[in-house]
């Protein structure tokens, strides 16, 4: 039997519903905040990737999907949706008329790391995106958005971590101070640190190999390093964020696998997924559309992981599954032929029905209609064609009523619609 890829997986019904209800909540949620959905391919140019995200990162470094079309041209399967949407805002000059554009999309990505639980191959993302507005209070809308949502789909425990990242003109002082120190503390890193010392040295602060983290308790601190305009900005993000009573916590390591950021980053994390315990991040860009070959705009945004979030939701599937309001039991093969008729109408009316075409006995269609927790039951013989009347039975009351074949459909949607 052929089964899927590795680190890949299929969402079935029973699980689906669940994606589904998430989805309509987040989409909700993301345009009542004035966003609006943008859809982005699933393939861009590797060119892309590679210059918005880093080449120094992981990403692009050992988790793309990359491989040439044929004609030798080199495309990825997209790691994350913020280069998309920024190429696609610089292509067809959205800015032009406005430049403060607020976007969404959904959709699924594509990394090769190790799955594990709340790790996947191919993972699903919500992302949204503010361009235009350069105030730290658009971070500050993302965040509140995003607990907000969370809230919304009951999951618990979840943090926000924020940091500053500075700006071009703060960040070189800070790397200076922190290569200094990775130097003086290099025999004691993990050999990834070693690697990243040179190549992408804000990446060591976030390593979770123990003996790193110990190294790495005196390092220096961006926070010390900002600039007045970004320690400015920063101030008005925390003191904003204890305003609308957003909970954060303030951690100078956390700098983001991606090489795009700038001032605040943020991420909100639960105890709940073990190792995996971002459930979303994201933080401000201001140089990437500039850098792609665009404006000098500014931008932020973030992105949730959604398979996280359906494993941390408190809804459930269940709660969502749309029960058959009605199975229509038929007796003999006229009836079998009428209630088929009726199956198609009724569906055309928005009215879920189910029915038998085998002929079975109206004990194992009762029975059936049971298990599929069907709301009514409409049975069907000849006897009934012959009176001109059908059987309704409420499967929850056990009440049973005569319907007239006349107009049957219309009938039954008023009755059970009611
Ligand atoms: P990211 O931190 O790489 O950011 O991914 C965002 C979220 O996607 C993570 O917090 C996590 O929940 C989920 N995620 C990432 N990788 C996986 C995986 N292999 N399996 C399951 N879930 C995963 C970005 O992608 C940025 N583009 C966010 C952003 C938007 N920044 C600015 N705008």
């Amino acid at each position: 039997m052929i089964q899927l890829i590795r680190g890949f997986k299929d969402i079935l019904p029973g699980e689906v519903e669940l994606w589904q209800a998430v989805e309509k909540i987040a989409r909700e949620l993301l345009e009542d905040f004035g966003f609006r959905e943008i859809r982005i391919p699933i393939m861009e140019r590797t060119e892309l990737f590679a210059r918005s995200i880093g080449e120094d990162t992981d990403i692009v470094e050992k988790e793309m999907y990359t491989f040439p079309d044929r004609k030798g041209d080199l495309i990825t399967l997209r790691p994350e949706a913020t280069a998309s949407i920024v190429r696609s805002y610089i292509q067809h000059r959205l800015y032009a008329t406005d430049p403060v554009q607020k976007f969404y999309t959904i959709g699924p990505m594509f990394r090769r790391e190790r799955p594990q639980k709340g790790r996947y191959r191919q993972f699903y993302q919500i992302n949204a995106e503010i361009f235009g507005v350069p105030s730290g209070l658009a971070d500050v809308q993302l965040i509140f958005l995003l607990v907000t949502l969370f809230s919304r789909l009951q999951v618990p425990d979840v943090k926000a971590h924020i940091n500053s990242l500075g700006c071009p003109k703060c960040r070189p002082k800070f790397k200076v101070a922190l290569s200094e120190f990775l130097t003086s503390v290099s025999d004691k890193l993990c050999a990834d640190c070693i690697r990243r010392k040179d190549r992408n040295p804000l990446r060591v602060l976030d390593c979770k190999v123990p003996a790193c983290r110990e190294a790495m308790a005196e390092a220096p601190s961006i926070l010390d390093y900002l600039c007045s305009e970004c320690d400015a900005d920063f101030a008005e993000v925390k003191s904003m964020l204890k305003n609308l009573g957003v909970p954060f916590i303030v951690d100078k390591n956390l700098v983001r696998g991606l090489d795009y950021y700038a001032r605040t980053t943020f991420e909100i994390q639960t105890e709940s997924l073990g190792a995996q315990n971002a459930v979303a991040g994201g933080g401000r860009y201001d140089g990437l559309v500039g850098e792609l070959g665009g404006p000098d705009i500014p931008a932020t945004g973030f992105a949730i992981g959604f398979d996280r979030l359906t494993e941390l939701t408190g809804l459930s599937a269940d709660q969502f599954y749309r029960r058959p309001d009605i199975f229509v039991a038929a007796l003999g093969d006229r009836s079998r032929l009428l209630a088929f008729e009726w199956l198609c109408l009724f569906g055309g009316e928005g009215i879920r029905a189910e029915m038998d075409f085998d002929g079975k006995s109206l004990k194992s269609q009762m029975k059936r209609a049971d298990r599929l927790e069907a709301g009514h039951v409409l049975i069907v013989g000849d006897d009934e064609i012959k009176k001109g009347e059908a059987i309704l039975r409420n499967m929850e009351t056990k009440n049973q009523e005569s319907v007239s074949l006349d107009n049957l459909v219309q009938n039954i949607k008023n009755k059970i619609k009611e």
